[in-house]
């Protein structure tokens, strides 16, 4: 069945299935938002279902929300759970400090909200999202849609004292209309090639009036695991300064595609 996957889609299964290996009965789990991490969530599905483990979800989207419940995972809202054993997510780049661009799937607000509510938060990911410096990837920023384009000059204008590469601003559309995320925003994206201190970018844009969240994620995440298209996989622990490597059998996990 896995032979119908693509090489980045089995990474990011094997990066996935890993990761639920790190949640145990009891727990309270963020379930974060897009493709590697819906994998992750059928994983989860999958050891609550055979191995009757017992969690409760607090899910990053309405897609993932609706994702969990399908595969049998108990749904509560993040003011019920109040905190988190742990939150698993996907990124879109990463770098040597697990320091990470999130947001391209538009769910950044919920799924910072929810990693900053977790006593851990593991990131799952294939290997090319990994950077030297962040800021390939555009740098998603949520915007209230009241004045957005005045909150796009503003921030244009706050990117000249920064140290990037490049300052184009863009409105992420959803084809003739500005997309709009599960909160009623809308999301700029910054186009900066290379972020020189994503620390302090991630200061200065939070002032702007009209920003809600951007999408650099800096010391919040714990624990990358680097899925490989032939099921290898690394860990790389930030805290411990631990790098592991593991294989993931994707055999075994054939049911899980039997809906592809
Ligand atoms: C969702 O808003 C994002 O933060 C995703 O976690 C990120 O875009 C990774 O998505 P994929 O797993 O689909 O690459």
């Amino acid at each position: 069945m896995t032979g119908e996957l693509s090489p980045i889609d089995k990474a990011k299964f094997a990066a996935a299935k890993r990761s639920v290996d790190f949640v145990e009965d009891g727990m309270r789990v963020g379930l974060g938002t897009g493709s590697t991490a819906a994998w992750m969530v059928r994983c989860l599905g999958e050891r609550v279902r055979e191995e009757g483990l017992k969690i409760k979800g607090v899910p990053t989207s309405v897609r993932t929300a609706e994702l969990a419940r399908h595969v049998g995972i108990e749904v509560i809202s993040l003011d019920e759970a109040k905190w988190l054993d742990l939150t698993i997510d996907g990124a879109d780049e990463f770098d040597s400090d697990l320091n990470l661009i999130k947001g391209g799937g538009g769910a950044l607000l919920q799924e910072k909200i929810v990693a900053t509510a977790s006593d851990m938060m593991i990131v799952i990911t294939d290997t090319a999202k990994e950077v030297a410096h962040l800021g390939a990837f555009p740098l998603p920023v949520e915007v209230s849609p009241f004045g957005w384009q005045t909150s796009r000059a503003l921030i244009e204008e706050a990117l000249t004292n920064l140290d990037v590469m490049g300052r184009e601003v863009t409105l992420r559309m959803n084809g003739d209309a500005a997309f709009v995320t599960d909160e009623g925003n809308h999301i700029l994206d910054l186009h900066l090639n290379r972020i020189g201190n994503p620390r302090q970018l991630a200061l200065v844009v939070n002032q702007i009036p009209g920003v809600v969240e951007n999408g650099l994620f800096i010391d919040i995440c714990d624990i990358v695991v680097i899925g490989h298209g032939d099921g290898r996989v690394e860990l790389r622990d930030i805290n411990a300064g631990t790098v592991e490597e593991d294989r993931i059998d994707f055999l075994e996990s054939d049911n899980l595609f039997s809906d592809i």
